[in-house]
């Protein structure tokens, strides 16, 4: 595979500081080489930066012009590099997969094929810049890509993802706005108690043929917080009970034999708050799983 590596620095989703040091410590941490151990083809674009727009501030929602920037800029760069290969875009908070999203599907639609997205995270991120309570625009990625109204200050999106076509796995912080919104919506949402009962390996299977039965595109964003805290440290927004480091590899495994996934965001890393840098090491082993790390080979290989 010819991986693209892209930096996105950008910390303007939410108020605590510190992801715009994911990319360097993704780099640091040795991204690059895994990936290139693995056989790839690797190559590391640097970083992105926002478009410059002409917005006031707005008196709710934090940083709302440069978060309007990255996503005008990130949409532009995302779709630009699916045509080159399969792109990691290396956060940066959460709000980036606004961008991220919106133009790996323009690329999906133009290519004729229907844009998947999971969604491994504690939160639903389903708000919208009215319902959120925080004003944090990390909160409201999957509303934007899915075509949700009150978007205005940003680009309207050309290629909305169908909600039907949105996996969201690890939830277990959702606010009552996002509840609402969602229920009556076709996106399939996975919370921890789903996985205590049935394992994280179903719910992902069943997603992951209906991609291949689609010929899809398959969009991964993962949240830092879908891990649980007590491994994955250094994210502002910890929520106990998250995913086991068995449980992430296993999905990242079963992403890599499907051959589905076509580009990958990894978010919320705060350098700030990591032990170590294990949180990063820990990320940069998950996306080694993804793209073909594994102990053994399995004697036969299980479809998903
Ligand atoms: N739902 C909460 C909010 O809107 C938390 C969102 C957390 N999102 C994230 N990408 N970490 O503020
Ligand atoms: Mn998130
Ligand atoms: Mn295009
Ligand atoms: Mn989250």
């Amino acid at each position: 595979k010819t991986i693209l590596l892209l930096g996105v620095p950008m910390d303007s989703g939410k108020r605590r500081a510190g992801c715009l040091m994911g990319p360097d410590a993704y780099r640091t941490a040795r991204l690059p080489d895994a990936l290139r151990d693995l056989g790839h083809r690797v190559e590391d674009l640097g970083n992105v930066a926002p478009d410059a727009v002409d917005l006031p501030e707005h008196d709710h929602l934090f940083a709302l012009p440069e978060t309007v920037g990255w996503t005008q800029a990130l949409a532009r760069e995302a779709e630009a590099a699916m045509a080159r290969g399969t792109p990691i875009f290396m956060g940066g908070d959460h709000a980036l997969s606004m961008g991220t999203v919106t133009g790996v599907a323009r690329h999906a639609v133009e290519a004729g094929r229907p844009q998947f997205v999971l969604w491994l995270d504690a939160h639903t991120d389903f708000h919208t810049p009215q319902t959120t309570g925080s004003g944090n625009l990390h909160g409201t990625p999957v509303g934007y890509a899915t075509g949700r109204d009150g978007f205005d200050a940003f680009p309207p999106v050309t290629a909305p993802v169908r909600p039907e076509n949105v996996c969201m796995i690890g939830l277990r912080s959702v606010d009552a706005a996002e509840r609402a919104a969602i229920e009556g919506t076709g996106v399939r949402r996975y919370d921890m108690r789903a996985i205590d009962e049935d394992g994280i390996r179903r719910p992902l299977a069943a997603f992951l043929a209906d991609v291949a039965q689609a010929g899809g595109a398959l969009h991964v964003s993962l949240d830092v917080d879908f891990l649980d805290p007590a491994v994955a440290p250094a994210v502002g927004t910890t929520v106990p009970g998250g995913a086991t480091v068995r449980e992430a590899h296993l999905v990242m495994e079963m992403l890599n034999d499907s051959g589905l996934m076509t580009s990958l965001d990894l978010v919320e890393l705060n350098p700030m708050l990591d032990e170590r840098g294990r949180t990063a090491q820990l990320m940069v082993d998950l996306a080694a799983s993804a793209f073909g790390r594994k102990v053994f080979d399995r004697p036969t290989q299980r479809m998903y």
